[in-house]
């Protein structure tokens, strides 16, 4: 659903974009700057292949680079709190309790990175919390480009998430995720949809503001406008969890 506007305006650029046959294919460097580990997760869209087995784990500090096809379209996301010797396996992002989701989508809420490649120059990314909210991520090319960069956020969202949107952890009662609005009371006005299914009649609301004015760079529904789009072209992608510090207390550990 975020897709929608990426989709519109790569149709629209298409027919002049410049082919890049020379590239074998593109690498994603994630970095875990979290204090904590998580599992990152990659998804293809339909007819994409699994890259990374669709999911591994990443300790605190450490980096992992992953190779993927030049023409790739697929999401990744973190998760959080894994356990996969239990049955409740991760508290965020879960994709059937599996370390490899093998392609399969995530339970939202998470934080969603969505990236479209195109045989072609420039690539499309978006950071997204048209699903909901676990942790920051920023996505930036390498070498770094001041407007190939998606910022992190100034906040955690799990800090200042409304309680009717919280995830909370039974057990530590940490508030874990923020399930945004759409996700929370699957209205149309919120999801987009129907009678609010184009940019004029879908609108922000207090909900999508808490998510906007925390990551500004970020989709805060499904017509936010001026959509945070980057369009750039890179033979290497930086994916970076947690890529800033705002205080303690609120990150699960
Ligand atoms: C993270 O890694 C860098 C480089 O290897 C190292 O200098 C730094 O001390 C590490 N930080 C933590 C918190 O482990
Ligand atoms: C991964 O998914 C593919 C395609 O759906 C399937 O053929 C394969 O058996 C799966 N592998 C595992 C380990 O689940």
């Amino acid at each position: 659903m975020h897709l929608v506007p990426t989709i519109l305006l790569l149709s629209s650029i298409c027919h002049f974009a410049v082919a890049n046959n020379g590239q074998a294919s593109v690498a994603f460097r994630f970095h875990n700057k979290c204090p904590f580990p998580v599992w990152p997760a990659a998804a293809p869209n339909a007819g994409h292949p699994v890259i990374a087995a669709g999911g591994f784990l990443l300790l605190p500090n450490r980096t992992r680079r992953v190779r993927s096809p030049p023409t790739w379209n697929g999401r990744f996301w973190a998760r959080t709190g894994c356990d996969f010797s239990s049955s409740r396996a991760c508290q965020t992002g879960d994709c059937q309790g599996r370390l490899a989701c093998n392609g399969t989508i995530g339970t939202p809420p998470a934080t969603l990175v969505s990236l479209q490649e195109v045989d072609s120059e420039p690539s499309f990314y978006d950071v997204s919390l048209v699903d909901g909210y676990n942790l920051p991520v920023s996505v930036s090319t390498w070498p770094a480009e001041d407007k190939c960069s998606i910022g992190g956020c100034t906040r955690d969202v799990n800090s200042v998430c409304p309680r009717e949107l919280q995830v909370v952890h039974e057990a530590s009662g940490a508030v874990v995720a923020c399930r945004s609005a759409c996700l929370a009371f699957d209205l149309d006005a919120f999801c987009c949809r129907n009678a609010y299914g184009t940019p004029e009649t879908c609108r922000d609301s207090v909900y999508s503001r808490v998510f906007k004015e925390a990551c500004p760079g970020y989709f805060s529904y499904a017509y936010d406008a001026p959509p945070p789009l980057v369009n750039c072209h890179a033979g290497e992608y930086v994916v970076t969890f947690c890529p800033a510090r705002w205080g303690s207390g609120h990150l699960p550990l």
